[in-house]
């Protein structure tokens, strides 16, 4: 597991540990060693921005750490092991499946990096298929500022100043983050969300052939969603894009805090206008969530949650989506309404 000790490393490591024997790296394992030992876990130095290559005997590698080389990918396609990600941001996750066309892997791809590890596009699809097919996903995002979140993280802020492609009313067009704000109910909270670029917009088109995927966040206090708005009028995102403004950026979301829940709403059109919505809630927080679909996919990409391994590239909402996604939700702890 790469970046097996940060914050989302650490709680999938805690779910995966009475699963599989595991090895966890990253750039200054001693940070490792207690959870290594809390678990019983191996601890190797691996830094991804080193060429020098890595090399272990596994039968399935995760990233759980921004992977700019794609180092993980090409070592998993090398080695021919199985490989999942969690990490990646949209344009990072079309460069994947560039890099997978130009290195065919022999072992499963699982890029699934929609929000929350995969989770959001599983739970998509699951509704999907339950009204006979989706015309059309929104997913909407309550941000809780107390929640945890690493260094490696909050580097998604650096895209709120770079436009992106979605799929509206069966029409692809570039928009730009931050734009198309509105209120949202998620989990009883009023929620004011706008647009953010994330990996299901891109995938779930193309995967359910729906004609609209809009994902849109806000953060659990209104203030701070409506400052990130009025920053983002006065064009900060795209001035302040530099090196110079890193700390400001990024500041606005690190949060010390003891941990919050992560929140997300699904809202799925089926083709005859037919509605389904699910919210999911969990108390133990944004990384354990992100954790959840990580482990998801590790048993999907092993043929270890009752369907046969995929093959090649794939992403979490391809066929066969495991049945039991929602059960295996709860189970963990985390709050699932369905209407
Ligand atoms: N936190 C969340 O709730 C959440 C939710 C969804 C998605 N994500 C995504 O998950 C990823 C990880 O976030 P996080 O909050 O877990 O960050 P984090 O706490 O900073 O964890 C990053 C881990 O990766 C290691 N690492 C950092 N740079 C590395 C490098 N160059 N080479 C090898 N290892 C490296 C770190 O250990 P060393 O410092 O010892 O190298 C650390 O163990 C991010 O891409 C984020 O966007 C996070």
């Amino acid at each position: 597991m790469v970046g097996g000790y940060g914050t989302v490393g650490g709680e999938l490591s805690r779910l995966a540990a009475s699963a599989w024997p595991l090895l966890l790296t990253g750039r200054r394992p001693e940070r490792g060693k207690a959870l290594a030992g809390e678990v019983g876990a191996e601890v190797r130095r691996w830094d991804l921005s080193d060429p020098e290559p890595f090399s272990a005997r596994v039968r399935a590698l995760i990233s759980t750490v921004n992977d700019p080389d794609d180092r993980v990918l090409l070592a998993a396609i090398r080695d021919g092991v199985p490989y999942v990600d969690v990490m990646r941001w949209t344009a990072r996750l079309q460069r994947a499946t560039a890099v997978a066309a130009v290195a065919p892997p022999t072992a499963p791809v699982l890029l699934s990096s929609s929000w929350m590890g995969g989770v959001s596009a599983l739970v998509a699809a699951g509704l999907s298929a339950e009204i006979g097919g989706a015309a059309g996903v929104e997913i909407a995002i309550r941000y809780d500022l107390k929640d945890r979140a690493g260094a490696d993280s909050v580097e998604f802020m650096d895209r709120l100043g770079l436009d992106y492609e979605v799929t509206e009313g069966g029409r692809r067009r570039t928009i730009m983050p931050l734009t198309g704000t509105g209120v949202v109910t998620i989990g009883g909270h009023r929620t004011k969300v706008a647009r953010i670029d994330t990996p299901e917009q891109f995938t779930l088109p193309l995967v359910l052939g729906v004609d609209t995927a809009l994902t849109r966040i806000g953060f659990s206090a209104h203030s701070s969603t409506s400052m990130l708005l009025a920053l983002k009028r006065t064009g900060f995102f795209r001035w302040g894009r530099g090196d110079r403004f890193e700390s400001v950026r990024r500041s606005m979301l690190s949060s010390p805090g003891e941990g919050g829940s992560a929140l997300l709403r699904i809202d799925v059109r089926g083709k005859a206008g037919q509605r389904r919505t699910a919210t999911l809630t969990d108390p133990a927080g944004q990384a354990h969530l992100t954790a959840l679909g990580g482990l998801l996919g590790l048993r999907r990409v092993l043929g270890e949650d009752g369907a046969a391994a995929p093959r090649g590239v794939v992403f979490p909402e391809m066929t066969p989506v495991p049945r039991s996604v929602v059960s295996e939700l709860e189970k963990a702890g985390v709050e699932v309404e369905l209407s």
